[in-house]
């Protein structure tokens, strides 16, 4: 790791700074350790053809991105008002045309890599899963007054690659920031210094709390600095009587800095003053350019809890059918019906804060439903995630589907695995390919048809894969990733308990 920048001008920085030195390091070596292998096994098992399987034949083009931004015309200037109860937020993929942090053509990733990060977010959730089965804490070297560092053994929080961006304001005057929205994360922050050393990133936007009149730290002794512990799954620290919090994510990815408040805008007029947020003073990692993330989570820190007085614990989204198509993020109901929305009850996996749980009971391919025993489903659980790219079936789960995908698909050259992804085609000389509907089944009776863009991850026209993979292990839980939720209208009535989809979302 490179040298960390000083976090004030006083003399009494340089204990900070060998507490954030000494704290990368220890957090490299335990984020690194979580890594683990992946591995999917064979099964031969013949399956019967299916004669009348229910499909999609779709024109292999339209699921590919387009070079430029193509904006749906009701996401256009990035906000829009429509009722003093809601506001709407525009969405755009990462790595995609839409994106303004996507500028530099030789730093975007290649598709295995990020199907990589994907896998690590996922390790990391999944040693989350695992810590709350068993918890343990380890203390990491020798206790020293000003670095000292008990962590949990399995860090709080994971970032990933494959997420979606919106654009906020923060402080006044307000500062446009770019950041990573997502549901499985509690803690908002941003970028309150350049990225130091081993970036991968550009250096901009950076949000400076000294340019801003509203912006206040919140002090060490409050409780509000020690809601950080289960909000991130690191304890707060003190510097200077301010409170310092810690977020690793599973990529190796992290941010150190300030607690502080500041006034948060989402649209011009849905303002919220004394937001809780972390404003970061040494951040590393694959943030991909984004200036920091907004916490989507369940924990009452998040962005979700602290408006919950305005939006009533209610927000919906849409994730666009390519990387070059917008989508959105409406926070509140406003007077908007649910109609066409079918929901199914929002459940507790396990005792993890932070994320939404989904009650899976089947899956269907081809109409036809997989011959998956409901235990295999329930033992585990299912979490929705927006952060995580590929769905993560149960080990048994996903070989169910496999082979009935692979069956119905047997007219197709198959093409090389990409990273997880170990069911490809080459359709190079197919222009329209026909593939089998995916179906899921929730509890309480709810069926829910998976878009035609959310079946397929096109890495290129002759690398064409099932998008989904298999968990190593039929105990860690089950993840309902964002290219299945692709043009879906994903509605969160967290006050209801309940979780809805919709058809044709957006583009
Ligand atoms: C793009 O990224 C490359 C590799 O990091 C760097 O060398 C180059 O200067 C960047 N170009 C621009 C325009 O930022
Ligand atoms: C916040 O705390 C840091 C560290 O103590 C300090 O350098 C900075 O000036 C404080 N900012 C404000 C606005 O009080
Ligand atoms: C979060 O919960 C804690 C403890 O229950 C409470 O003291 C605190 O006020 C809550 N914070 C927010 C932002 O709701």
């Amino acid at each position: 790791m490179a040298a960390t920048p000083g976090i004030s001008s006083s003399s009494s920085s340089s204990s900070l700074m060998s507490y954030l030195l000494y704290f990368s390091v220890i957090l490299t070596l335990i984020l690194s350790s979580l890594e683990k292998g992946f591995a999917l096994e064979e099964n031969q098992r013949p399956r019967t053809v299916e004669p009348h399987p229910v499909s999609h034949t779709v024109e292999l083009n339209s699921l590919l991105p387009a070079t430029s931004c193509s904006p749906s015309s009701s996401a256009k200037g990035g906000e829009s008002k429509e009722s003093s109860s809601s506001s709407v937020l525009k969405v755009v993929h990462k790595h995609g045309p839409c994106s303004r942090i996507n500028k530099n053509k030789s730093k975007t990733l290649t598709h295995a890599q990020i199907l990589n990060q994907d896998q690590a977010r996922v390790d990391s959730i999944h040693s989350l899963f695992n810590t709350n089965k068993s918890p343990s804490t380890t203390t990491v070297g020798k206790p020293r007054p000003s670095a000292a560092a008990t962590i949990p053994a399995q860090s709080g929080s994971v970032l990933g690659s494959g997420n979606y961006i919106v654009n906020v304001g923060l402080g006044s005057p307000k500062k446009q920031l770019s950041l990573i929205f997502d549901t499985g994360s509690d803690l908002t922050w941003t970028q309150c210094r350049p990225c130091a050393g081993s970036c991968y990133d550009q250096k901009e936007p950076i949000f400076d709390p000294a340019t801003s009149a509203s912006y206040v730290n919140v002090s060490c002794n409050s409780a509000t600095c020690s809601q950080l512990a289960s909000a991130t799954g690191y304890n707060p620290r003190c510097y200077t009587s301010t409170c310092i919090y810690t977020i690793g994510y599973g990529d190796r990815s992290f941010s150190v800095g300030y607690f502080g408040k500041e006034r948060l805008s989402l649209t011009s007029t849905d303002v919220f003053d004394g937001f809780l947020f972390g404003c970061g003073q040494n951040n590393q990692g694959h943030f991909g350019g984004a200036a920091g993330l907004l916490g989507l989570g369940r924990d009452n820190i998040s962005l979700v809890e602290q408006s919950a007085l305005k939006y009533n614990r209610f927000f919906s989204y849409c994730l666009p059918s390519t990387s070059s198509g917008t989508g959105y993020l409406r926070f509140g109901k406003g007077g908007r019906s649910s109609k066409g929305v079918k929901f199914t009850p929002l459940v507790d996996v396990s005792d993890s804060g932070s994320f939404y749980g989904l009650n899976v009971v089947g899956i269907s391919v081809g109409g036809k439903k997989l011959p998956i025993s409901g235990e295999v489903f329930s033992s585990s659980g299912t979490i929705i995630d927006s952060g995580t790219v590929i769905t993560r079936l149960q080990a048994t789960a996903y070989r169910a589907l496999r082979d009935a995908f692979r069956q119905q698909m047997k007219s197709y050259t198959s093409a090389p695995a990409l990273s997880i992804l170990d069911t490809c085609y080459d359709f190079s000389n197919v222009k329209t390919p026909t593939y089998p509907k995916i179906s899921f089944a929730f509890g309480g009776g709810m069926t829910l048809d998976l878009d035609e863009t959310g079946i397929l991850y096109v890495a290129s026209a002759d690398q064409v894969c099932l998008a989904f993979a298999g968990n190593g292990d039929d105990s860690d839980v089950g993840i309902f990733g964002n290219v299945q939720q692709k043009r879906l209208q994903v509605v969160y009535d967290v006050g209801g308990r309940k979780i809805g989809f919709a058809p044709a979302g957006c583009p």
